[in-house]
């Protein structure tokens, strides 16, 4: 293993934290069972203490040691999506602190599937708390510069481990005993859940959460750009003529508040230069690109970044994205 590998887990051994490749995004990495490095986490973000962090496993038995449950549906979904992009609440053992959770008995857990992070894991013999390695509220970061730069000012050791594959974060899923609710949409789809429970003979029930009250860190504005992002998704909108569509923008933007639940609202200075946010038809292709693309159409230093949503973009593959999408966007028309 080379020196920046061992630099990182020499500072895990040691109770900092570092940015940690996963496959989905970045994390900001540190012990849980070192309080400091918890509350350094959640103080280097700006994150607010009701919003809780995921505990990133490198095996089963790992993940045993910090639940409460473990019946043979989680077994199953353990066994049959881990390592990979699915997050899986679950009730907490004691060995869970509450600074970790917000408060909440239960945890968020997930082995991710990239070797390094792996690789610390077990190395370190503790489980890693780690939230995407953003300041709150924005963009997640995909590769190890983009982490980097979000935290210039903090000196974080970022270990690289390549661009994200994934791009998008894990899907958020809850379970209660039978009870399933996906909390946050991610690569690992419900009818891809569904299937396996299904095929393994395990009795299960999904519910749609009506509100997130279940995942306090759930905002109606998050993974913002450092300029605002304008998504079209009206047909009618998308025909206007530039000059009508800026008239539109600029009123409606205009009205914005300048923050909504503690998330600064990206507003333009004026609204004349719109660059394109473009992505690829394949929504995996489309996933792996989105933060990384929006961040360079940022570096553009265009008034508002713009993105068509397409009749194909729809269907379950795409649910992820747009998700991310409209609440990256500081307007959707
Ligand atoms: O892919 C990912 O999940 C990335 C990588 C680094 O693993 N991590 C990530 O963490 O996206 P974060 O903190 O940015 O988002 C985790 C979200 C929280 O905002 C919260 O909504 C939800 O997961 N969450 C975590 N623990 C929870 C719990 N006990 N109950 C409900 N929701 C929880
Ligand atoms: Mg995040």
């Amino acid at each position: 293993m080379d020196s920046d590998y061992e630099k990182a887990l020499a500072l895990l051994i040691s109770g900092e934290i570092i940015g940690m490749p996963t496959e989905t995004v970045y994390g900001l990495a540190g012990r849980v069972d070192f309080p400091s490095a918890i509350a350094k986490i959640f103080k280097i973000k700006n994150r607010p203490f009701f919003d809780p962090l995921i505990v990133h496993v490198s095996s089963v038995a790992m993940a045993k040691g910090l639940t409460t449950t473990w019946t043979s549906m989680i077994d199953v979904l353990a066994h049959e999506f881990w390592p990979g992009p699915l997050t899986l609440v679950l009730p907490k053992s004691s060995f869970v602190s509450d600074l970790i959770t917000a408060g909440l008995g239960t945890v968020g857990i997930r082995m991710p599937k990239h070797e390094l992070a792996l690789k610390l894991i077990r190395d370190l013999g503790a489980p890693l708390a780690a939230p995407s390695a953003n300041k709150f509220g924005r963009s997640s970061p995909t590769t190890a510069k983009h982490v980097q730069s979000e935290f210039k000012a903090d000196s974080v050791f970022v270990l690289d481990g390549g661009p994200c594959e994934v791009g998008l974060e894990s899907t958020v899923l809850l379970v209660d005993g039978k009870d399933l609710s996906i909390l946050r949409a991610g690569k690992v789809s419900k009818s891809e859940i569904e299937k396996v429970l299904t095929a393994a003979k395990i009795p299960f029930s999904f519910s749609e959460m009506e509100n997130h009250k279940a995942s306090p860190g759930h905002m109606k504005h998050h993974y913002m750009p450092a300029i605002p992002l304008l998504l079209i998704e009206s047909p009618q909108i998308s025909q206007l003529p530039l000059t009508d569509l800026k008239k539109i923008v600029s009123q409606k933007m205009n009205e914005l508040p300048a923050e909504i639940q503690g998330v600064k609202i990206i507003k333009p200075q004026s609204v004349d230069n719109f660059v394109e946010l473009s992505l690829s038809a394949d929504p995996t292709l489309s996933a792996r690109q989105f933060y990384s693309s929006l961040r360079d159409c940022a570096e553009t230093k265009a008034d508002v970044i713009i993105f068509y949503k397409k009749e194909f973009h729809s269907g379950e593959n795409w649910e992820a994205l747009f998700d991310r999408m409209r609440k990256a966007a500081s307007l959707v028309l």
